[in-house]
């Protein structure tokens, strides 16, 4: 698999995110699975993304105490998922027990910072001082140093965490438009090449894709235009 792209898949009904799986190509694209169709649907989702042959993200974000993630991820890894994430903010102990439960597995483990809703305001209510910037880059070095294999980041990030975390570290970017798509509710947006230019080793993209007319073309489209 040498293709960055990761299909968000978001949707109320099973039958709706199997006919869109049943419209790409698993050579070409991973798959997302967030706490939408995980929560309705559980393990059957993952497996019907599997028996299709698309490896999986389980962008669920697990944050509670370090015995309970760790278990969360050991459960992930047993149904066979290509990726999984927890909060950085569940501390070092938290993900470095989350890390260590699923190291005989090939599952990479990632860490997500500052979730891109949040405000600076926002920030400041929750407690932490700082620029988004900075939190972003003090939880980012935490995660690496607590053994996760990358983050979820911004693509505008992206640069910055790149120089200062080096080059083995996994940044999965949302936040990803093809030149002249309709962005929707996204406000920062940046190409994928631009993306991947910037250090970005997976690009998440829902809508582009899966709301396109022709998914498949539209993904041919965004893998031809970063080649
Ligand atoms: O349709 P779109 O390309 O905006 O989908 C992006 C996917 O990435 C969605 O599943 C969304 O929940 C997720 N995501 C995001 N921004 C973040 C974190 C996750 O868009 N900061």
């Amino acid at each position: 698999m040498k293709s960055p792209i990761i299909v968000a898949l978001d949707y109320p009904e099973l039958a709706m995110a199997t006919a869109m799986l049943d419209r790409l190509d698993p050579a070409m694209t991973r798959v997302k699975v967030g706490k939408e169709m995980f929560t309705r649907f559980g393990p059957a989702m993952v497996e019907a993304c599997m028996q299709r042959g698309f490896e999986v993200f389980l962008d669920l974000k697990f944050h509670d105490i370090p015995n309970t993630v760790a278990g969360a991820c050991r459960s992930a890894a047993d149904l066979g998922v290509w990726m999984m994430n927890v909060h950085a903010s569940g501390g070092r102990r938290m993900m470095e027990a989350a890390a260590e439960a699923i190291q005989s597995s090939s599952a990479k483990l990632i860490g997500v910072t500052i979730l891109t809703s949040l405000s600076q305001e926002e920030i400041a209510e929750i407690g932490y001082s700082g620029t988004p910037e900075e939190n972003v880059s003090r939880l980012a070095a935490l995660a690496k140093a607590s053994g996760l294999d990358g983050i979820v980041c911004s693509p505008r990030e992206a640069a910055r965490i790149r120089a200062e975390l080096g080059p083995d570290f996994d940044l999965v970017t949302p936040g990803v438009r093809p030149a002249g798509s309709d962005t929707g509710d996204q406000r920062r947006v940046m190409t994928p090449r631009d993306a991947l230019d910037a250090g970005a080793t997976s690009l998440v993209i829902g809508r582009p894709i899966t709301g396109a007319p022709d998914p498949q073309s539209a993904l041919e489209e965004i893998l031809a235009s970063i080649s």
